[in-house]
C-alpha cells in the first residue's frame, strides 16, 4: 500500500490506521520496521500508531534506544540510529522486546538489517521531490493488514 501525505497529522493518521487495521485483524504482537533518512516522519508515523491505543508522549528514543509505553496494549519503540552491531542491540534487551505481547516500532531499522524477526511489517518513508512536506509512505504488502 502506497500513501501521499503532506503534514506531519496526516503521516500520524497514516500511523493510527495501521495500528487500527492491526488491532481489528486480531494481530497482538507485530514488528513494525520503518526505515527513512532523518527528519522523514518516523517518529510522527509512531505517535499516530500510539495514539490509536491512548498512548501519549512519544518522542524518539535516541539516547535510550528504546521507550516503554503502556496503554491499552504495550508498545515499544525503539530508534536504531546509534546501532552499530548486534552487541549494542542485545545489551537493551531486544530479545525479550520482540518475544513481549504488544507492538515493536523500530526507526532506522536499516540498522539491524539481519535482526527483524521474520514476518515484520515495513513501513518506507520517502520525501517527495520539490515539495518540502510532502511524503510517501510504502507498507508492505506481505504485512497480514
Ligand atoms: N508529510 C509529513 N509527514 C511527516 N512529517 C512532516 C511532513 N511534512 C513536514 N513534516 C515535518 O517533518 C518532521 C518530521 O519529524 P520526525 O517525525 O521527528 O522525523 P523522523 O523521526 O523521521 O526523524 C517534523 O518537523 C514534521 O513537522
Ligand atoms: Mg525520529
Amino acid at each position: 500500500m502506497t500513501f501521499y501525505t503532506k503534514s506531519a497529522q496526516q503521516t500520524e493518521d497514516i500511523g493510527r490506521m495501521l495500528a487500527e487495521r492491526l488491532e481489528k485483524s486480531g494481530t497482538r504482537r507485530a514488528f513494525i520496521a520503518m526505515r527513512g533518512e532523518m527528519g522523514v516522519g518516523k517518529t510522527a508515523f509512531t505517535r499516530g500508531f500510539a495514539s490509536h491505543f491512548g498512548i501519549s508522549g512519544v518522542k524518539s528514543p535516541t539516547y535510550t534506544i528504546v521507550n516503554e509505553h503502556r496503554g491499552r496494549v504495550n508498545l515499544y519503540h525503539f530508534d536504531m540510529y546509534r546501532i552499530s552491531d548486534g552487541d549494542d542491540l542485545y545489551s537493551i534487551g531486544y530479545d525479550d522486546y520482540t518475544q513481549a505481547d504488544g507492538y515493536c516500532i523500530a526507526e532506522w531499522s536499516e540498522n539491524i538489517e539481519d535482526e527483524i524477526p521474520d514476518g515484520a511489517i515495513y513501513v518506507t518513508i520517502s520525501r517527495v521531490d520539490g515539495n518540502a512536506d510532502e511524503r510517501r509512505i510504502d507498507i508492505d504488502e506481505n504485512s497480514c493488514i
